[in-house]
C-alpha cells in the first residue's frame, strides 16, 4: 500500500508518519519538500503531485491551524482549509483512493453542555472553523471514499503546547489565570495517528464506513482544570522543577479577549467512532501523564 502524507511535520503529521509506517510506503511531505508538492496554497502543484505519486490512501495533516491569524487573513485559510483538501477529494475520486483528513470542535458553536454527535448541525464562530467545515463538505462532496476525523484540543510533546506554557509560566510567577468556561478533551496527537491507522486498516476492507467521525480522549475538562492537572503532576514528579505558583485563579474566557471566538462547549461525542472500528478512546489523562514524562 502507498500512502501520501500531507503535513508530516506538523504535531498530528510527525505521529502520523510512525503509526502509518507498518501499513506500508509512506511518501510524506511538507510545505517545503523539494522534489514534490506539499504546499497547499499551490493547487494545481498539489493535484500533480496525486497524480505522480498515485497513493491508495491520501493522509492531509496539513492546515492552517493560527485560529486567531486566520481572522486576519481569510482567503489564505480558506485555500488551506477548504479548497485544497477540496482538490485533494477530486484526485482521490479520479484515483480511487481513500482521502483521510482533520477536522474541528471548532465548526460547533459550542452552545449547551451536551457532547456534539456529527449529525448536530455545525455553525463556526471563526474563520478557521468556517473554512474547516467548507473543507470537511467539499471533500464530501467530491470523494465518496473518505473519512473525516473531527477532534480537539491537540497536543503533542513535541513543539509548543498548553502544559509547556503552564509549567513555564508556573515557574516564573505566582499566580495563574486560565480560562475555566470552555470544556473539552485534551487530546494527543499521538491516540489521533494511532486510531488513524486502525480506521485505515479497517475502511480498507469495509467501504461503508466512509463518512465523518468525532474522536477525542475520553473525558473532559476545561483549561484550567487542565493547568491545575499537569501542575499537580510536576509537582509530585521528581524531576528539578520549582514551581512557585501557589494559586491557579479560573477565569471567564472574556479575560482573555481574543480576535477569534472560541466554543465554549468542545465535548464531541465518540461513540460512532468506537462502535464502528472497534476502538476504545483512553482518558485524556492517560495521554497527558505520558506527553508530561516527554517533557519534563
Ligand atoms: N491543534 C488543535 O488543537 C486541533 C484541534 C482540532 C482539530 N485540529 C486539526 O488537526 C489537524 C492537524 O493539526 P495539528 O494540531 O497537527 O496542527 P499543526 O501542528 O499546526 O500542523 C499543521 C501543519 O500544517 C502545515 N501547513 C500550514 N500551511 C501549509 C501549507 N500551505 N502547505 C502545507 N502545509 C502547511 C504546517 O506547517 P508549518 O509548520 O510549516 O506552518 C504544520 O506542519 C488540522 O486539520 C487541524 O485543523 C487541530
Amino acid at each position: 500500500m502507498k500512502i501520501l502524507l500531507l503535513g508530516k511535520n506538523g504535531q498530528i503529521g510527525w505521529e502520523l508518519q510512525r503509526s502509518l509506517a507498518p501499513l506500508g510506503e509512506v511518501v510524506a511531505l511538507d510545505r517545503h519538500s523539494p522534489d514534490l508538492c506539499g504546499d497547499l496554497t499551490n493547487l494545481k502543484g498539489l493535484a500533480e503531485t496525486v497524480r505522480a505519486v498515485r497513493p491508495d490512501v491520501i493522509v492531509n495533516a496539513a492546515a492552517h491551524t493560527a485560529v486567531d491569524k486566520a481572522e486576519s487573513e481569510p482567503e489564505l485559510a480558506r485555500t488551506i482549509n477548504a479548497l485544497a483538501p477540496g482538490v485533494l477529494a477530486q484526485e482521490a475520486q479520479q484515483l480511487g483512493a481513500w482521502l483521510v483528513h482533520y477536522s474541528t470542535d471548532y465548526v460547533f458553536d459550542g452552545s449547551g453542555t451536551q457532547p456534539w454527535l456529527e449529525t448536530d448541525m455545525p455553525t463556526p464562530l471563526s474563520v478557521y472553523g468556517h473554512t474547516k467545515l467548507e473543507g470537511e463538505q467539499l471533500i464530501a462532496a467530491h470523494c465518496k471514499t473518505h473519512l473525516i476525523l473531527r477532534t480537539s484540543w491537540v497536543y503533542a510533546a513535541r513543539g509548543a503546547n498548553f502544559a509547556k506554557t503552564m509549567l513555564r509560566l508556573a515557574q516564573e510567577r505566582e499566580r495563574l489565570t486560565v480560562i475555566d468556561d470552555q470544556w473539552g478533551a485534551p487530546t494527543g496527537a499521538e491516540l489521533l495517528a494511532d486510531v488513524t491507522a486502525h480506521a485505515i486498516r479497517h475502511v480498507l476492507g469495509h467501504s461503508e464506513a466512509a463518512g465523518l467521525y468525532h474522536v477525542a480522549a475520553s473525558g473532559e475538562t476545561t483549561w484550567h482544570g487542565y493547568a491545575k492537572y499537569v501542575l499537580a503532576q510536576a509537582e509530585r514528579s521528581q524531576k528539578a522543577i520549582k514551581i512557585i505558583a501557589k494559586e491557579v485563579t479560573p477565569v471567564l474566557t472574556s479575560a482573555f479577549p481574543t480576535p477569534a471566538q472560541r466554543p465554549h462547549n468542545s465535548r464531541l461525542n465518540t461513540g460512532k467512532l468506537q462502535t464502528t472500528f472497534g476502538l476504545s478512546l483512553p482518558a485524556w489523562q492517560q495521554g497527558v501523564d505520558r506527553m508530561l514524562a516527554e517533557i519534563l
